[in-house]
C-alpha cells in the first residue's frame, strides 16, 4: 500500500486534465453500447419478455454493489490499473497479475466486440444510402454468410436457420459466402487508436460529443415512444416459463440479467483514468457512479418504452430498436436513420473508452515490472502511453477482423464478472488489514454490500456456457505461463526496487 499511495503523488508522465464531468462522459461512453442497442431485444424475447425491466433491474443492482466498491479503492488508491492495482494492494501480486490478464478479456476483448456491432450498422446504414461493402469484407474470416430474401446478406446461425425454415426456406438453397475480414471493424479500432495516441484531452472531446448524440437520441426515443405505448404488450408481464430453464418465468428473468450484464460494462473503466483525473480523489467515485446511475435509469427506461410500443415476440433482431421506431407509424420515418447514427456514435465511444482502458492498466503493471519496460513509456509530446497503446490497437483491430462476435462477447462477460468479484471481495480485506486508510468514499454496508456484490457475480459466472468456462481458463493458464517466465522474475516489489 505505501509503495502505491507513493506513486500515485509521482510524476507518471501522464496529463491530469479530466474533470468529474469528463469522467462522467468517459463512463457512460464506455457502458451505453451494444448492450442496449442490440442485446436488449434478444434477451426479452427469447427469455425474459416484457420483465426484461426486472433483468435490469437486478443486473443493475450487481453493478451498483460492485461499483460501490470500485467507488471505494478508486478514491483511495488513484492508479491507473483499476481492479489490477486494487488487487495488487490486497491479495498481493499473485493474485494481482491474475487479475490483469483477466482484464486483458474485459477491455480489449470488448472494443473487438462492439466494433464487430459497430460494423454491422455502419453496413446497414451506409446501405440505405446505396453504399455497398462486399459481404466477405464485413464478416469474421471463415464465417458463413447466406443471402436472405428479406434482408441480404445475414451471418449462419441456428436463430437464422430456424426462422428461414420457419418461412419455408431452406437455407441450403440459397447462395452463399466465406467472410474474409471485418474490415469495417478494423477501421474503427484503427481510428480510435489513432487518436488515443495523440491525447486524453483529444479524446475526452471526442468522447463527449458521441455521449451527448446517442444520449440525446435515447432520450427522443424515450420521450416519443411512450407516447405510443400499447399496454396490452405489457400482458404477461412476466410470460409463462416454458418448462425448459431460462425460458421465460423467473428463471428467463434471471437469463436475460446475466445476458444484459455486457449492457452495464465499461463504467470501472473511469477508474483506469485516475491518473489523469485533475481531482481523482473526489471525483472518481463521481464518475463510477454518475454514470453507472444515469446509464441504469436510461437502460430501464428504454426497456419499458420498447417492449410496450412492440410485442417482446418481434424482437430477436440485430436492431431491436429500429424495430420499435418502425412499430410507431409512418410518421416516425425520420427516427431510424437518427436511430443508427445514435447507435454509431454510442459504440464509437464504448471503442474509444475500453481502448483507452487496456493501455493504462499495461502501464501500470509494467510500472511494477510485470510486464517488460516498454509499456510504461509515455509519448514526450502527447503525454500518452504509447507503446501500449499501439500494441493494444494492433490486437484488438486483429481480433476485430477475424473473430465472430458471440464468442468474443461472452468471454468479456466473464472476466469482467471476475474482476467485480474479486474488487468486492477486496474492500473487506483492506477493511480489515488497513483500518487506518484515508478513505474519501466508503462502501456503505460493509461487509453486506460487497458480499452481495461478489456473490451475484459469481452466480452469474455459474450461470454462463461451460464452453466460455474452458475459454476462460485456458486463457488464465497462458498467463500463469507468462507470470512464470517474466513477471516473477521481474517483479519490482520482489527484487526490492
Ligand atoms: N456496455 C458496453 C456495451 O454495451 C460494453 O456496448
Amino acid at each position: 500500500m505505501s509503495v502505491l499511495l507513493a506513486e500515485t503523488a509521482s510524476d507518471h508522465g501522464l496529463k491530469r486534465s479530466l474533470s468529474a464531468l469528463n469522467l462522467t462522459t468517459l463512463g457512460i461512453g464506455a457502458v451505453i453500447g451494444a448492450g442496449i442497442f442490440v442485446l436488449t431485444g434478444q434477451a426479452a424475447a427469447q427469455y425474459a419478455g416484457p420483465a426484461i425491466v426486472i433483468s435490469f433491474m437486478i443486473s443493475g443492482l450487481a453493478c451498483l454493489f460492485a461499483g460501490l466498491c470500485y467507488a471505494e479503492f478508486a478514491s483511495m488508491i488513484p492508479i491507473s490499473g483499476s481492479a489490477y492495482t486494487y488487487a495488487y494492494a490486497t491479495m498481493g501480486e499473485f493474485v494481482a497479475w491474475i487479475i490483469g490478464w483477466d482484464l486483458i478479456l474485459e477491455y480489449l476483448f470488448a472494443a473487438s466486440t462492439v466494433a464487430v456491432g459497430w460494423s454491422g450498422y455502419v453496413v446497414s446504414f451506409l446501405k440505405d444510402f446505396g453504399i455497398v461493402i462486399p459481404a466477405q469484407f464485413t464478416a469474421a474470416f471463415g464465417s458463413v454468410l447466406v443471402d436472405t430474401p428479406e434482408l441480404g446478406w445475414k451471418l449462419v446461425t441456428p436463430e437464422l436457420t430456424k426462422s428461414l425454415a420457419g418461412s419455408g426456406i431452406a437455407i441450403g438453397n440459397l447462395p452463399h459466402l466465406t467472410g474474409i475480414l471485418n474490415l469495417p471493424a478494423m477501421f474503427i479500432i484503427g481510428a480510435t487508436t489513432l487518436l488515443l495516441l495523440i491525447g486524453i484531452k483529444e479524446s475526452a472531446k471526442f468522447n463527449n460529443i458521441m455521449v451527448i448524440i446517442k444520449v440525446f437520441v435515447i432520450l427522443l426515443f424515450i420521450g416519443i415512444g411512450f407516447m405510443f405505448v400499447n399496454k396490452a404488450n405489457w400482458h404477461p408481464f412476466i410470460p409463462e416459463n416454458t418448462g425448459v430453464w431460462g425460458h421465460y418465468g423467473w428463471s428467463g428473468i434471471f437469463r436475460g440479467a446475466a445476458v444484459i450484464f455486457f449492457a452495464y460494462i465499461g463504467f470501472d473503466a473511469v477508474s483506469t483514468a485516475a491518473q489523469e483525473a485533475k481531482n481523482p480523489k473526489r471525483d472518481m467515485p463521481i464518475g463510477i457512479l454518475g454514470s453507472l446511475g444515469i446509464s441504469t435509469i436510461l437502460y430501464i427506461m428504454v426497456a419499458i418504452v420498447l417492449t410496450g410500443i412492440v410485442s417482446y415476440t418481434f424482437l430477436n433482431v440485430s436492431d431491436p430498436i429500429a424495430v420499435g421506431v418502425n412499430a410507431m407509424g409512418k410518421g416516425l420515418f425520420w427516427l431510424r436513420p437518427i436511430i443508427k447514427i445514435a447507435a454509431i456514435a454510442g459504440l464509437s465511444s464504448v471503442v474509444l473508452v475500453m481502448l483507452l482502458g487496456q493501455p493504462r492498466i499495461f502501464f501500470s503493471m509494467s510500472k511494477d515490472g510485470l510486464l517488460p519496460p516498454i509499456f510504461s513509456k509515455v509519448h514526450s509530446r502527447f503525454k500518452t502511453p504509447y507503446v501500449s497503446t499501439l500494441i493494444t490497437g494492433f490486437v484488438a483491430l486483429v481480433l476485430a477482423g477475424i473473430l465472430p462476435i458471440n464468442i468474443l462477447g461472452e468471454l468479456v462477460s466473464i472476466g469482467t464478472l471476475l474482476a467485480f468479484a474479486i474488487v468486492c471481495i477486496g474492500i473487506i480485506i483492506l477493511r480489515v488489514k488497513r483500518p487506518d486508510l484515508e478513505r474519501t468514499f466508503k462502501t456503505p454496508l460493509v461487509p453486506l454490500v460487497p458480499i452481495l456484490g461478489a456473490g451475484i457475480c459469481i452466480a452469474q459466472m455459474v450461470s454462463l456456457p461451460w464452453e466460455t468456462w474452458a475459454r476462460l481458463i485456458v486463457w488464465m493458464a497462458l498467463g500463469f505461463v507468462i507470470y512464470f517466465a517474466y513477471g516473477i522474475r521481474k517483479s519490482k516489489i520482489r527484487n526490492g526496487l
